[in-house]
């Protein structure tokens, strides 16, 4: 059995991460910095194999007190992200800041303090970047698309770094199946149209990325899409 944490654990695409490493047999560490409900919710369908943890990755401390209460770790995902709408004119300092310490510095602060603990157990680190990492643009979305760019520079610099003891890969999911996308959305009709296979993306689709990144030991400094094809449409 492997000992994994997963930040942003609730999220719609934590969850399903969560879910997936649950299923398999993993001891998972759902990681929240606000939705503890969910996380409880989560560890009362899956038993003692998902376990909830405060986990704040703007909060040094946050993270300290965590990585005391692990006794191992194996597999560190890198999923906690925030996004925002605003025109590069209308963006103000406090937004690209408040972005930029969440999805780089917050996913530094953590992967950070988890190498040690990695070190030991040879383990991997799979970090969630974004289709707009290598497709900006979609307008309204170049502090998130900038920092989405960061996560996958330090994706590929990190595994030069670590290895061969860790290895780190990236996935670059397209746009997520959530219940607030309706057919009436149009960004979900845009997103429909262009991709090859006409559709959003599964969430339990890159959850099986990221076990893939985990499982296939050949694999580090990697960017996997997965975006229904996207990007060749
Ligand atoms: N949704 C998409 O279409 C899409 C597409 C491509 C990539 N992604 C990426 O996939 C990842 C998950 O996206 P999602 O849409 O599933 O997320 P989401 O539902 O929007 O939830 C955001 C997550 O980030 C966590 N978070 C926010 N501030 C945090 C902090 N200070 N410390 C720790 N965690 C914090 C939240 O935790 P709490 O709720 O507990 O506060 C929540 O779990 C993100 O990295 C996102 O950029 C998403």
């Amino acid at each position: 059995m492997h000992t994994i944490m997963v930040s942003g654990g609730t999220s719609t695409l934590g969850r399903a991460i969560c879910e997936r490493f649950v299923k398999a047999g993993e001891r998972v560490y759902c990681g929240y910095a606000s939705n503890k409900k969910t996380a409880d919710e989560l560890a009362d369908s899956y038993g003692s194999s998902l376990i909830p943890i405060h986990l704040d990755i703007q909060n040094p401390e946050s993270i300290a007190s965590v990585i005391q209460e692990l006794e191992e770790l194996d597999i560190l995902v890198n999923n906690s992200g925030v996004f925002s709408v605003f025109t590069p004119t209308e963006l103000v300092e406090f937004e690209w800041q408040r972005i930029f310490d969440i999805n780089v510095t917050g996913l530094f602060r953590l992967t950070q303090q988890c190498i040690p603990l990695l070190t030991e157990s040879k383990g991997c680190i799979v970090n969630i970047a974004s289709i707009n990492a290598l497709h900006p643009g979609f307008g309204g979305t170049s502090h998130y698309d900038a920092s989405k760019g960061a996560v996958v520079a330090y994706t590929k610099s990190l595994a030069k770094e670590l290895g061969p003891s860790i290895r780190v890969n990236a996935v670059a999911p397209g746009l997520l199946q959530a219940p607030y996308l309706d057919d009436a959305n149009p960004l979900k009709q845009h997103y429909e149209e262009r991709s090859l296979l006409h559709s959003l993306v599964d969430p339990g689709d890159v959850a099986k990325v990221v076990q893939l990144l985990v499982d296939c030991k050949a694999m580090t400094g990697e960017l996997v899409g997965v975006d229904c094809g996207y990007l060749m449409g």
